[in-house]
C-alpha cells in the first residue's frame, strides 16, 4: 500500500516537495492550498512528468480538507514567505493565524499523521502548531537544522574545496540568526575544523549560515529559498516513512533534554516509525552551551509575544 503525504501550501516549498516525493516514489501527494487553482495546476503539471520520468504515484491538488484524511505524513509550507529586509520573525502575526486554521484542518481530518512544519518563523509555528492542534510531540517536528546544517557544510566544502559528503556538521538551537553550528562536532575528512581554517574566515562561514536564508531572499527579490527547504523535508518524511531510526538535527520538543522544557528548538532528533524516538543529548563545551542557550532563550521570548498576539495559546 502506497503512502499518503499531503502538503498544506503548494506554492514554492510545497511545489517542490511534491516533485522530490514523486521522484523518490516515497507515497501519493495531496497538494491543499487556499489558492485551489495553484494546487491543482502543480498537481497535474508533476503528475504529467510521471510517465516521462516513469515513476508510479498520484497526485492530487485541492482546497477541501478531507481530502487529507488519513495521511501518513503531512508537511506544511502555508504561509507567507519573507521579503528583502525583513526577518523571518517579522511573519509571525500572518502565519500564527494561518497556522491556527491549518491545525484545525489537521486535528479533524487526520490527527494520526506524522507532521513536518515548515512555515516560519519555524520554531513559534511549530509550537503553536502543537498547541492547537493538540497532536502528541512525538509527532510533531520542525524543520530547520538540516537546512542550516547543509547550508554550513556548502560553504564549508566551498571554502575547503573538499565535497559536501566527506564534512560532518551539525546547527542547532533556533532557525533564526542564534542559530548556533557545533564547531567543535564538525568533522572534515575526519579532521577538526581548527587544523584546517582561520578562526576569523570561520566566523565569515558561520555568520553567512546564520544569514543563508537572508542572502537567497536578497538575490530571488520575491519570495524566499525552497529547493534545500524542500529537500530537507522531504529527508525527514522519508526517515519517519521508511523507519530510517536516522540522527537529523529538527526542532523537536524540549522535556528537560539540554536543561530545557516545554519549548521547541533544534537539537539532533532519532526519526524512526514512531516519529521523533529519541533526542540525542551531544556533549557540549561551555561555548556551545552558553551560545544554545541564548538561542533557546530568543525562541521563548519570541512564543511570549505569540501568546500575546494570540491569548489560546496560553491555554
Ligand atoms: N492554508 C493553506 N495554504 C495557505 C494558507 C492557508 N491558510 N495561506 C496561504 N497559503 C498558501 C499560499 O496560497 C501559497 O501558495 O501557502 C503558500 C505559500 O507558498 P509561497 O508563498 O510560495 O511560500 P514558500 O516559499 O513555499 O514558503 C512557505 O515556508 O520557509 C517558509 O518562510 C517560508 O513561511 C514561508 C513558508
Amino acid at each position: 500500500m502506497k503512502k499518503k503525504i499531503s502538503l498544506i501550501g503548494a506554492g514554492q516549498i510545497g511545489g517542490t516537495l511534491a516533485h522530490l516525493i514523486s521522484i523518490k516514489e516515497l507515497g501519493n501527494v495531496v497538494l491543499f492550498d487556499v489558492a485551489e487553482g495553484i494546487a491543482k495546476g502543480k498537481a497535474l503539471d508533476i503528475g504529467q512528468s510521471t510517465s516521462v520520468d516513469g515513476f508510479d504515484i498520484n497526485l492530487k491538488g485541492t482546497n477541501n480538507y478531507e481530502d487529507i484524511k488519513d495521511s501518513d505524513v503531512i508537511i506544511i509550507t502555508a504561509g507567507v514567505p519573507r521579503k528583502p529586509g525583513m526577518t523571518r520573525d517579522d511573519l509571525l502575526g500572518t502565519n500564527l493565524k494561518i497556522i491556527k486554521q491549518v491545525a484545525e484542518g489537521v486535528k479533524k481530518n487526520s490527527p494520526n499523521s506524522f507532521v513536518i512544519c515548515i512555515t516560519n518563523p519555524l520554531d513559534i509555528i511549530v509550537m503553536a502548531f502543537q498547541k492547537y492542534s493538540g497532536l502528541p510531540t512525538n509527532k510533531v517536528v520542525g524543520m530547520a537544522g538540516i537546512l542550516d546544517s547543509s547550508r554550513f557544510k556548502y560553504f564549508l566544502s566551498e571554502e575547503l574545496k573538499v565535497p559536501v559528503k566527506n564534512i560532518e556538521c551539525i546547527v542547532l538551537g533556533g532557525h533564526g540568526d542564534t542559530m548556533v553550528p557545533m564547531l567543535n562536532h564538525t568533522l572534515v575528512n575526519g579532521k577538526p575544523l581548527n587544523q584546517l581554517i582561520t578562526k576569523d574566515k570561520l566566523d565569515d562561514l558561520v555568520e553567512r549560515t546564520r544569514k543563508g536564508g537572508a542572502e537567497i531572499v536578497k538575490y530571488l527579490e520575491k519570495g524566499s529559498a525552497f529547493y534545500a527547504p524542500a529537500a530537507s523535508g522531504v529527508e525527514m518524511a522519508e526517515a519517519y516513512i521508511k523507519n530510517l531510526k536516522k540522527t537529523l538535527p529538527c526542532a523537536a520538543f524540549l522535556n528537560g533534554e539540554y536543561n530545557e522544557e516545554n519549548v521547541y528548538a533544534g537539537v539532533p532528533v532519532i526519526i524512526g516509525n514512531n516519529g521523533v524516538e529519541k533526542i540525542v543529548e551531544l556533549t557540549l563545551d561551555k561555548d556551545e552551551t552558553k551560545n544554545l542557550n541564548i538561542s533557546i532563550k530568543a525562541v521563548k521570548e519570541l512564543y511570549k509575544t505569540a501568546c500575546k498576539i494570540d491569548p489560546d495559546l496560553n491555554n
